[in-house]
Formats: structure tokens, C-alpha cells, sequence
């Protein structure tokens, strides 16, 4: 039996432990904790204070980069395009020209203030997801790319409920994916709304 489980409730993307890099890890949970822990140090480098364009420059690079951050210790897959075709994102051979998309309107949209902020930080966020650049680890990249963004222009991080977003009987969780398949439609209001109800 596959101790990770299959793709079944706890996670969208099924995966039976290859790549992994940290060999004491033998269960779902230990996985969990191991990716929280690591991710911890991500969001406290960017966030603990406000990030500069320097150090959180948006370019293709560091999206990808951004990844390696969190999953690095982990999976040896992390900060690189998949090659496989998922059920949830574009065909792999477009994730390089669509992570462009996101650098090149970070460029476009560098100065704006206020209410357009976060509007851009949840386009970020859905365009993030719907291109599912990797492996796995797609969502939890999304977000913290979207608070980066948000910190970055003088905005409050939305704090995203993880549990609720990892189980699948949550009305949240419900609620979130609703809000991406608006965002697919291009009506990004739900999404916003739901970063605001989670706002600091
Ligand atoms: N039906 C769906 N439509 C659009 N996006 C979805 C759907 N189901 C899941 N997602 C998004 O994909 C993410 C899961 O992708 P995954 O790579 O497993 O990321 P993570 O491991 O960080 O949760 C979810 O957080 C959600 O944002
Ligand atoms: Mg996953």
C-alpha cells in the first residue's frame, strides 16, 4: 500500500513518494509536517518585513526559484516545470511562456497602489494555479506568491485557513475552488472577496 495515500482526500495532486529526498519520511503526516516546516522559513524570509524588489523581484527566475525555496529540502523536483500533463493546469510545454505572462505584468504593474493591489495579487494568484507550473505544491506557492505581491505594495497578507484548504468536505475549501473557476471566467470578485474575508 502506498502510505501517502492515493489522490484521495487530503490532496489534489496523487503521488506515490518518488523524488522524495528526506528518506525518513514514511507517512502523509511527517510529509506534512516536514513541507509546513520548511515552508515557515520561506514565508519568514519574505515576510517577517516588507519585501523589496530585490529580494522578491517577480522575474520567471525567482518564480521558480520561489518553489526551490519551499520544497527543496524535500522533493527533488522542486523549482522545476513538470513534465507531465496534470488534470489541473496548462500542457507543460506552455508553463514557460505563461510564468512569463506573471513576470512580464509584474513589470507592468510594479507602481500601482491601493484597491488595485490586491485585485493584481489575486490575478497572480489564480493565473499561478491555473498554469500549475509543478509537480506539486502549486496552491501553497500561489499564495504566498499572492502575499509576497500584497506586502510588496503595502497590503495586508491574507491568511489562508490550510486545513480547511486541504480538506476536501471543507464549505472553505468549497468556497476557494468556486472562486478559481470564476477567476477562470476571468470575474476575479469571488477570489477577492476571499482574500479579504482572510485578511490580516
Ligand atoms: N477544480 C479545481 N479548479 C481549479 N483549481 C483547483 C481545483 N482543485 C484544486 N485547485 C487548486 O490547485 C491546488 C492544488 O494543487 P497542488 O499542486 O496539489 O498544490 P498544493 O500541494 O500546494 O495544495 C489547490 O490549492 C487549488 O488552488
Ligand atoms: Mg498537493
Amino acid at each position: 500500500m502506498n502510505p501517502f495515500g492515493s489522490a484521495g482526500k487530503d490532496d489534489d495532486t496523487p503521488f506515490d513518494g518518488s523524488g522524495l529526498k528526506i528518506k525518513s519520511i514514511k507517512t502523509r503526516r511527517q510529509l506534512n509536517e516536514a513541507e509546513f516546516e520548511s515552508i515557515l522559513r520561506v514565508t519568514e524570509k519574505y515576510l517577517l518585513s516588507k519585501p523589496g524588489h530585490k529580494l522578491a523581484p517577480f522575474t520567471f527566475s525567482w518564480l521558480l526559484e520561489l518553489h526551490r525555496e519551499m520544497f527543496g529540502s524535500i522533493w527533488s523536483w522542486a523549482g522545476e516545470i513538470r513534465t507531465t500533463q496534470k488534470n489541473i493546469g496548462v500542457s507543460p510545454n506552455i508553463v514557460t511562456a505563461e510564468l512569463g505572462v506573471i513576470a512580464i505584468e509584474s513589470e507592468n504593474r510594479h507602481n500601482e497602489t491601493g484597491e488595485l493591489v490586491l485585485a493584481t495579487a489575486a490575478e497572480f494568484h489564480h493565473r499561478a494555479v491555473w498554469v500549475h507550473p509543478f509537480e506539486d505544491g502549486n496552491g501553497r506557492w500561489a499564495r504566498l506568491l499572492a502575499n509576497i505581491w500584497l506586502m510588496q505594495h503595502d497590503q495586508p497578507v491574507t491568511i489562508w485557513p490550510a486545513t480547511d484548504l486541504r480538506d476536501t468536505e471543507s464549505p472553505i475549501r468549497g468556497q476557494y475552488i468556486a472562486a478559481m473557476k470564476r477567476a477562470d471566467l476571468r470575474d476575479y470578485g469571488p477570489l477577492i472577496d476571499l482574500h479579504k474575508k482572510f485578511s490580516e
